[in-house]
């Protein structure tokens, strides 16, 4: 089944170049939680593709005899994220042995805060895998679709939800009996968003900016012996499939109830897990109590998610945003760190900015 993503050259390997790509973070609406190695989900998720929240790569590279990368954030070496990125070269290497003929540096920028709370991997591995791609693409001459699943395939290694950002405006990542073309091994574009859902916007309360006092690695890692795994892996597949046909039937009443339920499944997984934690705030329920009240006296069509994080995800229509920003002025914005939320809305996926070589 991955005979696709062998690599097979058939032009000789450029001396040298420059590729920029771009690639956003996405909300999971059917979570992600749990995996076996290497990076295989326990269960299937969507997400809708985000816009605004998006990583900035760019790599030069010259041929060289010895292998060799340098990253670096907006110019300034980063030697904390040095080891994620070896780990991912090193689990790439039998898909992309071209990499290592080159010395490689690489610089991103993210254009929401590092310390925001919000997760840069889903971003980060996406962009750096489309753009490690785009090379690929020069000497091996695949499709842009291959180079897209290929980009996906690669960004799951790196971080099981960066599979997911690659296509917008949502991304099925993990195998659904029921869905045809679904993989564990990449995400695969989802398009059929009926028009309720077209430009659909994620506000995202910042809550909590400080780093998370559980890693979603170690958490994953707990579903292995998890008391409702088995149950949340079923649950996860049917909701699956109800999300489809509510993205399709344009159903917001259904939207809202399966995002809350997933967003609070999760936490509720992590509070039942050994050992059990806890990665709401106080800000977070209080604002979950705010949104429900406000739903119901305003009927405005507005639901919440979670990451594995405190910062709350407030999901809702285009026709609605002026009404959810002064509900979000008045009332909520108590809850935000330095009174910080960030707006997006559902978006186009990676692409590539420049390539040049020589
Ligand atoms: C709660 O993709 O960050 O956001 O594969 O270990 O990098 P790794 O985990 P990661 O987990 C994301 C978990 C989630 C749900 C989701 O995005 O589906």
């Amino acid at each position: 089944m991955l005979d696709q993503f062998i690599y097979k050259p058939i032009h000789s390997l450029p001396e040298s170049g420059e590729i920029a790509s771009k690639s956003p973070s996405n909300i999971a609406l059917v979570k992600y939680w749990g995996k076996k190695p290497i990076q295989i989900p326990t269960n299937p998720s969507i997400s809708f593709t985000l816009t605004n929240c998006f990583t900035k790569t760019n790599i030069s590279f010259k041929k060289s005899e010895n292998f060799s990368f340098n990253f670096t954030v907006k110019g300034v070496e980063k030697p904390s994220f040095v080891p994620k990125i070896e780990s991912f070269l090193e689990r790439i290497k039998e898909w992309c042995p071209y990499i290592f003929s080159y010395q490689i540096d690489i610089d991103t920028e993210n254009t929401f805060p590092h310390s925001s709370g919000i997760a840069s991997s889903a971003s980060g591995f996406s962009a750096l895998a489309l753009a490690v791609l785009e090379l690929e693409q020069k000497i091996t001459g695949i499709s842009n679709e291959n180079k897209y699943l290929k980009a996906s395939f690669l960004s799951r290694l790196g971080s099981g939800s960066a599979s997911r950002s690659l296509y917008g405006p949502a991304a099925i990542w993990g195998q659904h009996k029921n869905i045809p073309s679904t993989s564990d091994q990449y995400a695969i574009a989802y398009h059929d968003l009926h028009e309720n859902f077209k430009n659909y916007q994620d506000t995202i309360l910042l809550i909590d900016k400080g780093t998370k006092k559980v890693s979603s690695t170690v958490g994953h890692e707990l579903m292995h012996n998890h008391p409702f795994s088995k149950q949340r892996f079923s649950q996860a597949s049917s909701n699956l499939e109800s999300m489809i046909n509510v993205l399709k039937s344009g159903d917001l009443h259904k939207f809202i109830s399966i995002t809350e339920s997933e967003a609070l499944t999760l936490h509720a997984m992590m509070m039942t897990s050994s050992p059990y934690f806890i990665l709401m705030k106080q800000g977070t329920l209080a604002a979950i109590e705010k949104i429900w009240s406000f739903r119901s006296e305003s009927k405005v069509p507005l639901s919440f998610t979670l990451d594995a994080g405190a910062n709350v995800h407030l999901l809702y229509p285009l026709a609605y945003k002026q009404q959810v920003l002064d509900f979000i002025d008045n009332e909520l914005i108590v809850f935000c760190q330095n009174q910080h939320y960030i707006s997006d809305e559902v978006g186009s996926g990676a692409n590539i900015i420049s390539a040049s070589y020589a």
